[in-house]
């Protein structure tokens, strides 16, 4: 096999943007997408002012993180309605008597850990969320990290003549894979080395949208790859053969190490990321601990 020279970032830098915050601190966390916020407390109601600035510090760096907070499902909820209504997932459960907190729990002993492949959330919907307010409740001593892949990167690094063909093609997008009866959630081995997550597969998951292959994100304008392993099952038009090529090169190209971010969770910890414009993959290189999170998910629009 050829050896190929790597690929020179077109948009390395991005993370180094800096506006004028005055309300909170903003650190970047890695080169190509990420940030640290200090100065917030969810806890307590956040003002006006410090909301506008944590969401003009998601829109710059895409991912940002919390760390220390006391987590409570009331003010969690709280914090998270300043950033748009809640998404139910349709087949994950939740923490009772709150529908809206999504429960991700690996056990000390499943082999399997929920979120395992590149993804973005739920884009087996005709729209899919905004983003996830990701809580770390219980988490390894080491390892368990989240990654983050920018899909701008992913878009921009493409050639011109790449990019020229990706125009107008639309994606099949299905749960099918994942979560239906013949999913790979419902089946025996999964089930059997994981107890953890309470997932429930379903026949609606066998649905399929459609969404744009290149996404413009609505309030940056900036154009993202948004294809996703488990959820897009095909090309509008165009035979499987035709479109495994595609989609297996695609997916490859969208999560290459120089325009990832891996995070560290600690307990408290708080990762809200920008499902419009990355994937994420959580990492399984913690056996026999235990790791549960709590997911507040944000519902979006029609992807255009
Ligand atoms: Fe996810």
């Amino acid at each position: 096999m050829k050896w190929q020279r790597p690929k020179v970032i077109p948009g390395a830098g991005l993370n180094s943007v800096q506006q004028d915050y005055q309300h909170i601190e903003v650190k970047p966390y890695a080169g190509a997408c990420g940030a640290e916020i200090f100065g917030v407390d969810i806890s307590h109601p956040v003002s006006k002012e410090v909301i506008e600035e944590i969401k003009q510090a998601f829109l710059d760096h895409l991912v940002i993180f919390f760390r220390d907070q006391l987590i409570e499902p009331d003010s969690l909820k709280n914090f998270g309605r300043s950033f748009g209504s809640f998404h139910i997932h349709p087949y994950v459960g939740s923490l009772e008597g709150h529908p809206e907190i999504m429960m991700v729990i690996k056990n000390p002993e499943d082999k399997y850990n929920f979120s395992g492949t590149w993804h973005s959330d739920v884009t087996f919907q005709a729209e899919p969320p905004l983003g996830s307010i990701l809580c770390g409740m219980e988490v390894p001593k080491f390892g368990g990290n989240t990654l983050f892949s920018n899909q701008y990167l992913a878009y921009d690094m493409l050639t011109d003549t790449y990019k020229m063909m990706l125009e107008g093609l639309n994606a099949i997008h299905s749960a099918e894979n994942v979560y239906s009866h013949e999913g790979e959630y419902a089946s025996t081995d999964y089930q059997d080395k994981h107890a953890g997550t309470p997932i429930r597969a379903d026949s609606s998951a066998n649905i399929r949208v459609i969404h744009p292959i290149v996404r413009t994100h609505p309030e940056t304008g900036r154009k993202a790859l948004y294809v996703n392993e488990p959820f897009t099952v095909g090309i509008e038009g165009m035979s499987e053969e035709e479109s495994e090529s595609i989609l297996r090169y695609l997916v490859k190209h969208a999560v290459q190490p120089d325009i990832c971010c891996s995070f560290r969770w600690e307990p408290g910890s708080i990762a809200f990321w920008d499902n419009r414009c990355l994937q994420h993959y959580a990492l399984n290189d913690y056996p026999g601990e235990r790791r549960v999170m709590w997911r507040l998910t944000i519902n979006g629009d029609r992807p255009v």
